[in-house]
């Protein structure tokens, strides 16, 4: 049995329903037990993330990078990073924004970063962009990003993320615990 382990933060309920896509996705794999915790309940969780087989991580883009909330679990797992217990474990990132760009890249490209600190093997989203005049925000990978998964959330949107995105988020989820019964 593999185990997957989404640590995510929301300000405001966007990411947290891209986060359940992640997890219903990883837990759609045989053979992969799944777990998602908020960052804001991390401290009791931190031996949890050290025996997973692979970890996701996602934020929302606050101000072209990831949350402060997020930022403070970062800084938090340096004292993981010093024994390197995250060695070689997959990971892979994703983030949900209020603008179409909204400059989600750069937060992806500090959790891939992030990751790589701790010398965890990234996953990227394995999804060819959505990107023929028929295009919708219904299509899987709509933003047509590779690093990651990405969302919008439209500030008065009652229904934020679009259905494809959280689409895009299963998928994600789901690859990644593909990946850790291939590789691992
Ligand atoms: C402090 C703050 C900064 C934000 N900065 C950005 C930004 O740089 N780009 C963007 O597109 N949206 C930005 N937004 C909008 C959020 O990314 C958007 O509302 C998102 O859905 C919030 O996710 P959450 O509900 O999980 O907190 C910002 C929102 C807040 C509160």
């Amino acid at each position: 049995m593999k185990s997957v382990i989404i640590v995510y933060h929301s300000g405001y309920g966007h990411t947290q329903k891209q986060a359940n896509s992640v997890y219903e996705g990883a837990k759609s794999v045989d053979g992969v037990e799944a777990k998602i915790f908020s960052v804001t309940e991390i401290d009791a969780h931190w031996e949890t993330l050290n025996a997973a087989d692979a970890i996701i991580f996602g934020a929302p883009t606050y101000m072209g990078s990831v949350s402060a909330e997020f930022k403070k679990f970062m800084d938090a797992s340096s004292k993981i990073w010093f024994t390197q217990k995250w060695l070689n474990k997959l990971s892979a990132g994703f983030t949900n924004s209020g603008s179409p760009s909204g400059d989600k890249f750069n937060s992806l490209v500090q959790l891939a970063t992030f990751a790589a600190q701790h010398g965890m093997t990234w996953v990227n989203l394995g999804l060819l962009p959505s990107n023929s005049i028929n295009s919708t925000p219904a299509d899987l990978n709509y933003s047509g990003s590779s690093f990651g998964a990405m969302a919008q959330s439209q500030h008065d949107a009652p229904s934020a993320p679009h259905s494809g995105d959280l689409a895009t988020a299963h998928h994600l989820g789901k690859r990644v615990a593909e990946m850790s019964l291939k590789l691992l």
